[in-house]
């Protein structure tokens, strides 16, 4: 999807991207760090489904970014196809701390490839890389799995800020 809207000054793409990832791995919480520069360091479960549109600006070109975000739990999450639907690029996060979100990457892979286009632009993000005493995966695993499925890799922490903007300024420019 690569609407041309017209906001009367310039011209615009609007991108609709999804967040997806295990509960708790922190996606709303890399949301609210790159929409609002918030962070909840006790925030609940979404219920349901969320978007932010946030205006980026990519070679001079004004760019929206449609971020939307449901629940990594089955029982919390939205209708899976309409979540999909339409979405050109997709951030599939973890936790560096819990091995067994790093694992759960192949489920969120098919259901991806299931709903939407197999060229969505998919980015692995390695969340909480704050957690260091606790790392349970390594970069060099995770960057080694990223390229076998042919995704980009960053590793962020929402909560203190580590490379959020160049996370979704990846998917972006991947995009645009
Ligand atoms: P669901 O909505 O259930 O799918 O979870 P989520 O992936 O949206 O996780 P959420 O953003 O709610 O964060 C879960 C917990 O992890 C919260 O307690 C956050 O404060 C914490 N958290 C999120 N990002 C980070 C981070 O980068 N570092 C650390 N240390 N904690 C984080
Ligand atoms: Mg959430």
């Amino acid at each position: 999807m690569a609407t041309r809207e017209d906001d009367g000054q310039t011209e615009d793409y609007l991108f609709k991207i999804v967040l997806i990832g295990d509960s708790a791995v922190g996606k709303s919480n890399l949301l609210a760090r790159f929409a609002r520069d918030e962070f909840y360091p006790n925030s609940k479960s979404t219920i349901g489904v969320e978007f932010q549109t946030q205006k980026m600006d990519i070679d001079g070109k004004g760019i929206k970014a449609q971020i939307w975000d449901t629940a990594g739990q089955e029982r919390f999450r939205a209708v899976t196809s309409a979540y999909y639907r339409g979405a050109v690029g997709a951030l599939l996060v973890y936790d560096i701390s819990r091995r067994q979100t790093f694992e759960s990457i192949g489920r969120w892979l098919n259901e991806l490839h299931i709903h939407s286009d197999m060229n969505v632009v998919t980015v692995l993000v390695g969340n909480k890389m704050d957690l260091k005493d606790t790392r349970e995966v390594t970069t060099a695993e995770a960057k080694s799995v990223a390229e076998e499925q042919g995704l980009f890799f960053i590793e962020t922490s929402a909560l203190d800020s580590s490379n959020v903007v160049a996370a979704f300024k990846m998917v972006v420019e991947e995009i645009y």
